[in-house]
């Protein structure tokens, strides 16, 4: 499969590429930084794994960085994770527009573009594609200092809906996984305490795993989730 990917320079987006080309995917990947981490994967997997730089908070660009110069329609996409995003947190009588902003271009508007796009490949190529959206749980349960990043994933949790609403007769599948807090660069700044108090909020009383994360978008991607549309899939160590 042909599988493009946001975020693939740390974290979860990183882990989701290691999984997937493990299993032998080709993988587009997006990310601003080229990381170490990145040359090895593009070393180990030199015909199976491409990288390009791409800001996605310049949604103006998005078509010609990543459809014209990057995935053009000689490559027909199976699969498109949007997992890239950026948590603007503070609380909301400190709500500042051009954060807010800059937040929503990178977690909202560019990925919408990326799956217009990503849908007129896999329908000029006549390929039954599978979309996944990476939420939060956030989104579902309140925390204090969220409520702007909560927002921008709420939205991308009803476009994913509707996505799956427009496109399934096209053979189109449109998913969300929700996380729950897990240890990444993201939340690298809250506390130990902190992460103790969002912990025991879970029925596991731990973080989630980045590699349950990957494993979920993988099993979504693959036809083993054939009739699989439109939901959300929490992996959130069971906040219920
Ligand atoms: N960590 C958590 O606790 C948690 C919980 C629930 C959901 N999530 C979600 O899980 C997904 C992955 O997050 P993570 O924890 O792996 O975070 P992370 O370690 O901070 O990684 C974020 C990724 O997004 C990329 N990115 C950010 N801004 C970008 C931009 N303007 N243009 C292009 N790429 C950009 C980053 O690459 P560059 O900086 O190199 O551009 C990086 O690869 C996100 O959607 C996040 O909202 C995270």
């Amino acid at each position: 499969m042909n599988i493009l990917i946001t975020g693939a320079s740390r974290g979860v987006g990183y882990a989701i590429c290691e999984v997937l080309l493990k299993q032998g995917h080709t993988i587009y990947a997006i990310s601003r930084t080229y990381t170490d981490e990145l040359k090895i994967l593009e070393k180990s997997f030199k015909e199976t794994f491409f990288f390009k730089s791409v800001d996605l908070s310049n949604s103006h660009d998005v078509q010609n960085d990543v459809f014209k110069s990057f995935v053009n329609n000689t490559i027909a996409l199976d699969g498109f994770v949007n997992n890239a995003a950026m948590a603007y947190d503070d609380i909301i009588t400190n709500l500042n527009l051009e954060k807010l902003e800059t937040m929503f271009k990178t977690n909202v508007y560019s990925p919408m573009l990326l799956t217009k796009y990503a849908i007129r490949n896999m329908l000029f190529n006549k390929k039954s594609g599978s979309i996944i959206h990476i939420s939060s749980i956030s989104a579902h349960t309140g925390y204090k200092g969220l409520a702007m990043y909560a927002s921008s994933k709420g939205a991308i949790e009803s476009f994913s809906k509707n996505t799956a609403r427009e496109w399934g007769e096209m053979g189109i599948r449109s998913n969300v996984v929700v996380p729950g807090f897990m240890e990444t660069a993201m939340s690298a700044t809250l506390s130990e305490q902190q992460k103790d108090r969002i912990y025991k909020r879970t029925s596991l009383k731990k973080a989630t795993s980045v590699e349950s994360v990957a494993e979920t978008v993988a099993f979504l991607l693959s036809d083993k989730a054939i009739s699989i549309t439109g939901q959300n899939i929490h992996n959130d160590s069971g906040t219920i």
